[in-house]
């Protein structure tokens, strides 16, 4: 049957990329409402072909919906899951609010569908870069366990939503005019430049990107004692990641095995010529499904080792296309049920 959904922060970069998703994927949409702020309301956006009103939410935007689909920002999920569950309604939600919490499903259907079986009513769907290693690595970890994980992000302007993709270029056209560069979502300039990412430090010194990758992680592969650590950066591209890989396991791996699972892994785009030296590049990434992986190598400094590097448009599956996924999940499985209805069930 078609759903009734809204998308809340209809207006923004995933908000979006969700609209352009459901049309293209033909989603069996029977109402779409688009939610934002007060800032939003009197704009349209186009779903069909037809132009609908952007409205600001409020209590009453979730009655007679069944499915939203959250990317507002973590503070708006916060103000507003409880509303959307007592409506009854499933959000499927792209923030960090309610990730790590025990009794939300952290998915991605490539690796843990069925744990999407149990929700409460919300959904959590991962970090960006988080979702991206795990679609490129998890195939590897089911054939033969990972035993530490080793990454460095290279994560483009676009996960911080689209007012950072827009200050980015205004920032290179004030360079290339001889002006200043003037941070405003950012802290430091990011145009012809970079910085550690500007999420908060924790006391270990790891900012808070850096533990999701790990946190998260561990949750969605089920391994809670996986060894993992990251690095995570911002560069100057618009709106895909890269990451460098370092994988260790209990055994050696061949390379050539390595290839073989990941050219048929669901999600993945193997992206080698060795020959021109032509790897996954983010322009490639950009507005593509499948996470691009390529220079898988053996680690020269120790045996079980593997390297590789991967680029996964940030806004897709990084963001719309893995909720739109989880959301075609839940109605395949018949488990787009409310909070109320899946209590029933146990
Ligand atoms: P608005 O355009 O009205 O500000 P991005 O991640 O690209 O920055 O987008 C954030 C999205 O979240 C936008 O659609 C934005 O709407 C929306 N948003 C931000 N704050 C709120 C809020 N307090 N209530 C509802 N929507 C919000």
């Amino acid at each position: 049957n078609p759903v009734s959904i809204a998308i809340l922060g209809a207006t923004g970069a995933v908000g979006t990329e969700l609209m352009e998703l459901l049309e293209s994927r033909n989603f069996p949409v029977s109402r779409l409402k688009l939610l934002a702020s007060e800032r939003s309301v009197g704009s349209t956006l186009t779903f069909k072909g037809e132009k609908l009103p952007v409205e600001a939410v409020q209590p009453s935007s979730f009655k007679g919906i069944d499915l939203v689909l959250a990317s507002a920002g973590g503070s708006t999920s916060q103000v507003w899951a409880k509303t959307i569950v007592d409506a009854g309604a499933v959000m499927v939600d792209n923030s960090s609010a309610f990730r790590m919490e025990p009794d939300v499903p952290l998915i991605v259907p490539e690796i843990n569908p069925e744990a999407a079986a149990h929700h409460r009513g919300i959904i959590a769907n991962p970090n960006c870069t988080t979702i991206l290693l795990g679609v490129a690595i998890y195939p590897l970890h089911r054939v033969q366990p990972i035993k530490r994980i080793v990454v460095s992000t290279y994560q483009s302007a676009s996960g911080a939503g689209a007012r950072a993709m827009e200050e980015v270029k205004v920032q290179s056209q004030a360079i290339l005019d001889g002006k200043e560069p003037n941070p405003e979502i950012f802290p430091y300039p990011l145009a012809f430049n970079l910085f550690p990412h500007n999420s908060p430090l924790n006391a270990e010194g790891y900012c808070g990107e850096e533990m999701k990758m790990v946190k998260e992680t561990r949750k969605i592969f089920n391994e809670p004692d996986l060894k993992i650590t990251a690095t995570c950066v911002r560069v100057p591209v618009l709106r895909a990641h890269s990451e460098a890989v370092n994988l260790e396991f209990t055994s050696p791996f061949a390379v050539t095995k390595a290839r073989e699972i990941l050219s048929e892994a669901p999600g993945v785009k193997l992206v080698e010529d060795w020959q021109q030296n032509y790897f996954p590049m983010p322009i490639d990434a950009s507005g593509k499904d499948d996470v691009l992986v390529g220079r898988i190598r053996q680690d020269i400094s120790h045996p079980n080792g593997l390297e590789l590097w991967l680029c996964g448009d940030q806004i897709r599956k990084g963001a719309a296309l893995n909720a739109v996924q989880i959301a075609e999940l839940l109605i395949e499985k018949n488990w787009l049920k409310s909070a109320a209805a899946m209590a029933a069930v146990g």
